[in-house]
């Protein structure tokens, strides 16, 4: 029998350089013998990622608070059918760029929808397919970073003011603080080598 793998998820705001350590933190892994996939949110399978060109684009009033909240939901379900259990199951290593904690601060947290709403149809969609470990990357500039980075070209959710990006990421400390053996608060700041061994050692005690 194959053992199980490890699903793992990197979250934070927006300009924390959270594309960087997934990419770096898988490289970590494999260079330690796991065979890890890299997957990210919205999106990580056909289906989900037709509805991420749905969600981030288009005019802010394309979807009221619910109905947004209810397609990210959805595209995270057909992700985890079918690209994160069947590689789980497999033995592989899944690290995810976003996945229920994102629409936890976002849609729950600075949206208007509150975290038990969004956590209840995202536990209907994924069911037991929580990450093992959930790494929150938190910068002091990251959304002055975001603001250079993206200037006028922010995506429908990315262009939201910066009251509803803070709102973001003090959801982001409430989940950690709600669930700590799960979720864990990572120090994004100084070299990227430096932060990829925080994330590292934040998985070291993981079963
Ligand atoms: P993306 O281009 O992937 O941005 P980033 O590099 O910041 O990860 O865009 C994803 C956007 O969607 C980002 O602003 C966060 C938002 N989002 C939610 O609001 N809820 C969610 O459940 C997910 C997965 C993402």
């Amino acid at each position: 029998m194959t053992a199980r793998g490890r699903f793992i998820s990197l979250e934070g705001g927006e300009g924390v350089g959270k594309s960087t350590q997934v990419r770096a933190l898988a490289e970590a892994l494999r260079a330690r013998g796991h065979d890890v996939i890299e997957t990210r949110e919205p999106g990580g399978s056909e289906g989900a990622e037709a509805i991420r060109a749905l969600l981030l684009s288009g005019s802010e009033e394309r979807w009221g608070a619910e109905a947004e909240a209810l397609l990210f939901a959805a595209a995270r379900t057909d992700h985890v059918d079918k690209v994160i259990r069947p590689a789980v199951e497999a033995g592989r290593w899944v690290l995810s760029d976003r996945f229920i904690d994102s629409s936890l601060a976002y849609q729950g947290g600075a949206g208007a929808l509150g975290l038990e709403a969004v956590r209840a149809i995202n536990a209907f969609g994924i069911g037991p397919w929580f990450p093992d470990r959930t790494l929150v990357l938190i910068h002091p500039e990251g959304a002055e970073r975001a603001r250079a980075r993206d200037g006028e070209d922010s995506d429908r959710i990315g262009g939201r003011p910066a009251a509803y990006h803070e709102a973001v990421e003090a959801a982001f400390r409430t989940i950690a603080a709600d669930e700590p053996e799960r979720v864990r608060l990572i120090d994004a700041s100084g070299a990227v080598e430096v932060v990829t061994r925080r994330l590292l050692d934040a998985l070291a005690d993981l079963p």
